[in-house]
């Protein structure tokens, strides 16, 4: 099979790949990745010299670079996009160009040529869960409440578009909280992680009450092979950790994974319109495909502070300078 991944070089596309090539060592692989802030090709630097393995540089928006890639592979696997929540509050455009019109340009080419076309979504389009309420599944109703989500939530009915309209083969992807290694430490855990390593404090949005579904990183992909491989061509799956935490209990569990107590948590000010709490009944890809999450939290979140000690050369040089420095002006830490 010859797969175009697209943000192969940021989180959950580099362990992706990774996964991939492991799993079908003779799959041809082609990376397409712009290398913003978030991309590092630190990530796959072990595979660079793999003949199955190539990286091009370049946007999801470029039409004939898209159309160049897109002629020669068999599926197009989309990950990605901007995929920050605060910083699509500070500044929304790239959002809407990479997240809508770039999978608009990924799609005309999808069509254009026939290609099978696998979107990577998040759970976030569903909006927000009250405490009691079941958790999303693929038939809630969407109700983006920020602009990342909102970008998201365009991008999904897109790819559901060109399938009605262009009887597209397509087929969705809508997943909670990742965490793993290679995850960009402006998001919470490796956030938090990388301050107490450097004798920060870590900044707790609000009341800490606010609740995610934490999944690792390699369910997610397991999932998403599965889909490739087996899912119905037109359907949506969602995909879930079955591990709903607070805020606050998170941050105890990532300070007693560090060593840590609890002065080194800063309550600061809220996020804007921030979404209270996030479930995913994930009973359609289990009954249908067999799929459930299978690492534990408390196994993943060791692994993972353990990754980032070891790898502590990949924080320095992943480019979270700047984003360190907003949270020193904001917080004073
Ligand atoms: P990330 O920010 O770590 O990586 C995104 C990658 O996309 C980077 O390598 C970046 O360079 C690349 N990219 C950005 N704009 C591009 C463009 N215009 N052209 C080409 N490449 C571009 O994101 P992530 O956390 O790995 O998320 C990957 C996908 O999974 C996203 O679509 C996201 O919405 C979705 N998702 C993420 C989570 C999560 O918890 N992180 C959960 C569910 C779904
Ligand atoms: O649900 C899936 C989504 O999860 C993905 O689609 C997004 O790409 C991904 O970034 C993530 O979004 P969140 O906004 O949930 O993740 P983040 O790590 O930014 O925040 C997790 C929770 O932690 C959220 O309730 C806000 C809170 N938080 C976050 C940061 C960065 C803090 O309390 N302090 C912080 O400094």
């Amino acid at each position: 099979m010859r797969l175009l991944i697209t943000g192969g070089a940021g989180f959950i596309g580099s362990n992706f790949i990774r996964y991939i090539i492991n799993k079908y060592p003779d799959y041809k692989i082609t990376n397409l990745d712009a290398l913003t802030y978030a991309g590092n090709l630190e990530n796959l630097k072990d595979f660079e010299d793999n003949p199955n393995y190539k990286f091009v540089k370049g946007d999801i928006c470029d039409r004939d670079l898209v159309n160049n890639l897109v002629k020669d592979v068999d599926i197009i696997v989309h990950f990605a996009a901007e995929s920050h929540v605060d910083r699509s509050i500070l500044d929304s455009q790239a959002f809407v160009v990479t997240n809508v019109i770039g999978t608009q340009v990924l799609l005309d080419s999808a069509k254009e040529f026939g290609t099978r076309f696998h979107h990577v979504s998040t759970d976030e389009v569903f909006g927000s869960l009250g405490p009691d309420d079941p958790g999303f599944n693929e038939e809630t109703p969407y109700d983006p409440r920020s602009p990342y989500s909102a970008s998201k939530a365009a991008s999904d009915h897109l790819v559901r578009a060109y399938y009605h309209t262009h009887n597209l083969p397509i087929t969705i992807s809508n997943c909670s909280n990742n965490y793993g290694p290679c995850m960009f430490p402006e998001k919470v855990i490796p956030l938090f992680i990388t301050n107490l390593f450097e004798n920060k404090k870590v900044p707790l949005y609000g009341d800490g009450m606010n609740i995610r579904d934490w999944i690792h990183v390699d369910d997610h992909n397991r999932g998403v092979d599965l889909i490739i491989h087996k899912g119905k061509i037109g359907e949506t799956y969602c995909l879930g950790g079955n591990n709903e935490l607070t805020n606050k209990d998170l941050t105890f569990k990532i300070l007693q994974a560090v060593g840590r107590g609890e002065e080194m948590i800063e309550h600061v000010e809220d996020r804007a319109g921030h979404d209270k709490r996030y479930a995913i009944d994930f009973s359609k890809i289990k009954n249908e495909l067999g799929w459930e999450p299978e690492i534990s939290f408390e196994d993943g979140l060791k692994e993972m502070v353990k990754w980032y000690k070891d790898n502590y050369e990949w924080v320095k040089n992943c480019k979270s300078g700047e984003y360190k420095e907003y949270y020193k002006r904001q917080y004073n830490i």
